[in-house]
């Protein structure tokens, strides 16, 4: 038997799916969504705003068209493509998945969340979104933005970081979804969260379609929601950053293979802020004989559990390229740089430092 709440949650999600063929945002990966285009352009919106996606999503397509291309892409490849993204494990997981799917699969992409899931690098969130926009599965993909129009629309004040927190917004969504567009339901809210229900200052309620059945917009208390913890503080990390050249080669160093920025290409360094002697010193210990060094600005960068704060020095050292390297170590032209070897951009301020922009 339909009931009058049923009839009310269909009311609520035609409105919310009007709203959507109004407002949309345009995005890439929406003009046609196979299920590649929407793993990949999900992949890169992890932790990664909109407008850096966009970039980059268009890039990566034009080199790695499908999944095939990028089960049989090396990794300096697909690597490169990736500059600029951060958190370089989504496309080694990527990379992985589309290895087992040519493996395991035929080369085609599995259909359902369940399946979907047990691939390196997707979640359940993104499972859904692929279930659902690409395949039409009716499962809803419960990120920051819905958890926050759930917590909002039901003015519930449970903490969003417990995991039984998002399994009650996942259920509710589930009962709502339209089974007819349930790709469009689920970025309806994404966008909806992303331009309407802001997570950051007051959120813009005159244009939300369901403002109406909103328990924290009718009570008033639309920024009391969603609870959330205190963040534990980020640990600092004091570093110190050479850039270290001749005038057509910089010294790069590649990273380790586990840990953070792993298998990465960095400039040399060391943990701690090096006086200008101290770094002479130390450069020197270790082979090297600048003729010239300059303290460049501080950097910092900070990643989700850490900060670096860099000091940085100009290293000019004569015959870099004849230099004996360990096998962690290249002497990179500028095109190297440009073409081959991936600097994150944790390192973004001494990318664009005077001495990497005037190598020859
Ligand atoms: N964030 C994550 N996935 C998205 C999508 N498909 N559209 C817009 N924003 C998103």
């Amino acid at each position: 038997m339909i009931t009058n709440e049923d009839m009310k949650d269909q009311k609520e999600t035609e409105q919310l799916l009007s709203w959507y063929d109004a407002r949309r945002r345009i995005l890439p990966w929406r003009e046609e969504p196979t299920p590649y285009h929407v793993w990949l352009s999900e992949i890169m919106l992890q932790q990664t705003r909109v407008e850096a996606v966009r970039e980059h999503y268009a890039r990566f397509l034009r080199e790695i068209p499908d999944i095939h291309a990028l089960a049989s892409a090396d990794e300096d490849c697909y690597l490169k493509l990736w500059e600029g993204l951060g958190y370089y494990s989504r496309i080694r997981n990527m990379h992985k998945a589309a290895v087992e799917i040519e493996e395991r699969c035929g080369g085609e992409m599995p259909k359902t969340a369940e399946e979907l899931v047990r691939l390196p690098g997707i979640g359940e969130y993104t499972a859904a979104a692929i279930a659902s926009i690409a395949f039409g599965q009716p499962v809803p993909s419960v990120d920051g933005n819905l958890l926050r129009v759930w917590a909002r629309k039901t003015a519930s004040a449970d903490n969003i970081k417990v995991p039984a927190t998002v399994k009650s917004a996942r259920a509710y969504y589930a009962e709502r979804i339209s089974r007819t567009r349930p790709g469009d339901y689920n970025q309806a809210l994404m966008d909806l969260g992303a331009t309407v229900c802001l997570p950051k200052g007051q959120p813009d309620c005159d244009r939300c379609p369901w403002s109406r059945r909103c328990s924290a917009h009718l009570d008033g208390r639309e920024l009391d929601f969603p609870v959330v913890p205190a963040k534990a503080s980020r640990r600092v990390e004091k570093r110190t950053v050479f850039i270290i050249h001749d005038s057509s080669r910089a010294l790069l160093h590649r990273r380790g293979d586990k840990g953070l920025l792993a298998g990465l290409w960095e400039f040399p360094g060391t943990e701690g802020v090096l006086t200008k002697s101290s770094a002479v010193q130390f450069l020197q210990e270790h082979g090297l004989k600048p003729t010239e060094i300059r303290k460049l600005p501080p950097a910092k960068h900070v990643f989700s559990h850490v900060e670096w704060r860099m000091t940085g020095y100009d290293v000019f050292a004569d015959g870099l390229s004849a230099l004996p390297l360990p096998e962690d170590y290249v002497a990179a032209s500028r095109t190297d740089l440009e073409e081959i070897y991936t600097v994150p951009s944790a390192f973004a301020a001494f990318l664009n430092s005077e001495a990497i922009r005037s190598l020859l």
